[in-house]
């Protein structure tokens, strides 16, 4: 059992299920003893980036410093997973030009399917005027062109989408 570091990018709107896939692929690597971290979007806003709101601006910064952390992690040896919604292509693609190994895939749903899902209630809140900025309805959100990995997760099950990533992770060598 080897691995090599490398920072695997969820990106996609909100409820497409990025943190749902990150959470699935934690259970099947730690099962099979690899040494990950998850920098999970919401939880790293409640401590590393408490100041950041939803501004492109505020976006970036957040993305940045999450960045920055995923890069340590994963040059030294940690596979790092990080479910965040990073709207912005440039900002993904600045992370792929600095941290070394970076994997993209693209949490792919219709807006429409995330909205009836609505885990959290926040659409409904966006709906009724209480958030604003919110990616897809009032903000951008621009899909990635060329992700290692696409899930599409209103076609697809959860394993099969912690299927695709586990064996790229394999067919790229950063675990064996
Ligand atoms: S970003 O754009 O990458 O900086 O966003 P991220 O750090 O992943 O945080 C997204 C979570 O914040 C909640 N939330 C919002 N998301 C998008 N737009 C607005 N305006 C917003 N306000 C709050 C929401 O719970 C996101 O979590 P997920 O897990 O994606 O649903």
């Amino acid at each position: 059992m080897k691995q090599r570091g490398v920072a695997v990018w969820f990106t996609g709107f909100s409820g497409a299920g990025k943190s749902t896939i990150a959470d699935a692929l934690t259970e099947k690597l730690k099962t099979e003893g690899y040494q990950l971290e998850v920098l999970d979007g919401d939880e790293i806003r409640e401590n590393l980036t408490k100041d950041l709101g939803f501004s492109k601006e505020d976006r970036d910064t957040n993305i940045r410093r999450i960045g920055f952390v995923a890069k340590l992690l994963a040059r030294n040896g940690v596979i790092v997973l990080v479910p965040v919604i990073s709207p912005y292509r440039a900002i993904r693609e600045e992370m792929r030009a600095n941290i070394d190994n970076f994997l993209e895939v693209f949490v792919n749903a219709p807006l429409s399917v995330c909205e009836d899902r609505d885990v959290k209630g926040l659409y409904k809140q966006v709906r009724a005027g209480k958030i604003k900025q919110f990616t897809g309805i009032d903000d951008p959100y621009e899909p990635p062109a060329n992700p290692e990995i696409e899930c599409r997760t209103d076609l697809e099950e959860l394993s099969e989408s912690v299927d695709k990533i586990f064996n790229k992770l394999k067919e790229l060598e950063y675990i064996s």
